[in-house]
């Protein structure tokens, strides 16, 4: 990145009110944002400022049309107290393959990045030190250009927000197998971390929660019968002692966890097969009982384990003990916090 980014401090942190031993995803933000504009074709005005209301046009164009992306991400302290990032680069990475498929212009990977470096160096005292607590952080990017009428649009902000965060979804989750509504088709924007995606999720997630699941496993648009993701997750299914996971068809979101997962279960030995897996073979596996276990994985969550699965008029039930998923989990954690090696370099100080 060529331009300076500009920091503003504020004179007004928030941070002393917080209770770091209590705080669910989502729900309290840091002091800070970054914030860059895009006009005339480029990005403009990297700055960090003190957290405020963004002024939009009514008319501003993600509001109709839904040009918005986003990214999650989480930085963690080491050992040393450094601020920590988990693969940036792919996160930038994937931005901008979410940027071309809806429209919107690419972020330089060089600037993405050195955006969530200095906004977690300016806010590495918000980083919850609990085991399995992070900053959460979402870079995301929106349409802001006043215009009816449908184009691409000609302005957009990138911005990056931040969030303090206990450890996710603690306890096991029940997956709903949707036979009705779909996430992602052939040739739509499934791969893509896009607004309109999680929209789409929200009402088939809540008819799951009213049939007392909490999730929904998503099934592929043309037969409901492939296995896609589960939640705003990607899945991974233990059977007979090695692992699935659906492979990724531009449906299905590169989940970085998951990338990093496999690359882990490899590590320990394991097989695992990257293929298309149906709802059916699920169940029969379950019923041979060859599903030992079952769990997602997301930055946010980093790995749920799975209790059931609910598909037509049968339920499944997964056995209680998932070694490996907590062994995943703490793995994970553990290269987050620098209290195991990072044999892959994916640990990027600050
Ligand atoms: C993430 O796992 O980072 C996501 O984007 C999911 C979000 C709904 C918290």
């Amino acid at each position: 990145m060529e331009q300076q980014i500009k920091i503003t401090r504020t004179s007004n942190s928030g941070l002393q009110h917080i209770d770091f031993e209590n705080i669910p995803l989502g729900t309290v933000f840091t002091d800070h944002m970054f914030v860059c504009d895009y006009e005339n074709g480029n990005w403009q005005n990297p700055r960090i400022e003190p957290l405020q209301m963004i002024p939009t046009h009514p008319a501003a164009m993600a509001l109709h049309y839904g040009q918005a992306i986003f990214e999650g991400m989480k930085a963690t302290v080491g050992q040393e107290k450094t601020p920590l990032l988990f693969r940036p680069e792919e996160n930038a990475k994937r931005f901008n393959h979410s940027a071309v498929r809806m429209g919107m212009p690419t972020v330089p990977e060089k600037l993405f990045v050195e955006a969530v470096k200095q906004i977690v160096g300016v806010e590495h005292n918000w980083i919850p030190p609990q085991d399995g607590s992070a900053l959460y952080l979402r870079p995301f990017m929106y349409a802001d250009e006043p215009f009816i009428g449908m184009r691409a649009a000609t302005s957009y902000k990138f911005i990056v927000i931040c969030s303090p965060a206990g450890p996710f979804f603690t306890k096991k989750i029940r997956l709903y197998a949707e036979t009705e509504f779909i996430r992602a088709a052939d040739g739509g924007t499934g791969e893509a971390k896009a607004a309109g995606n999680y929209a789409a999720a929200i009402l088939p997630t809540e008819k799951a929660k009213a049939k007392g699941y909490d999730q929904v496993l998503w099934l592929d648009a043309n037969e409901h019968k492939y296995v896609q993701e589960v939640g705003t997750m990607n899945i991974f299914f233990k059977v007979d002692g090695k692992f699935i996971t659906p492979s990724t068809n531009g449906s299905i979101l590169k989940g970085i966890t998951r990338d990093s997962v496999i690359t882990l279960l490899k590590d320990k030995g394991f097989e695992v097969e990257e293929r298309p897996i149906t709802i059916d073979e699920v169940i029969q596996f379950s019923k041979e009982g060859k599903l030992e276990e079952a769990f997602g994985t997301g930055t946010a969550v980093a790995i749920a384990m799975v209790e059931a699965i609910g598909y037509k008029d049968e339920v499944i039930t997964l056995p209680d003990h998932n070694p490996v998923s907590l062994d995943m989990k703490t793995t994970l954690d553990e290269i987050k916090t620098q209290k195991r090696e990072d044999d892959h370099g994916w640990i990027i100080p600050v």
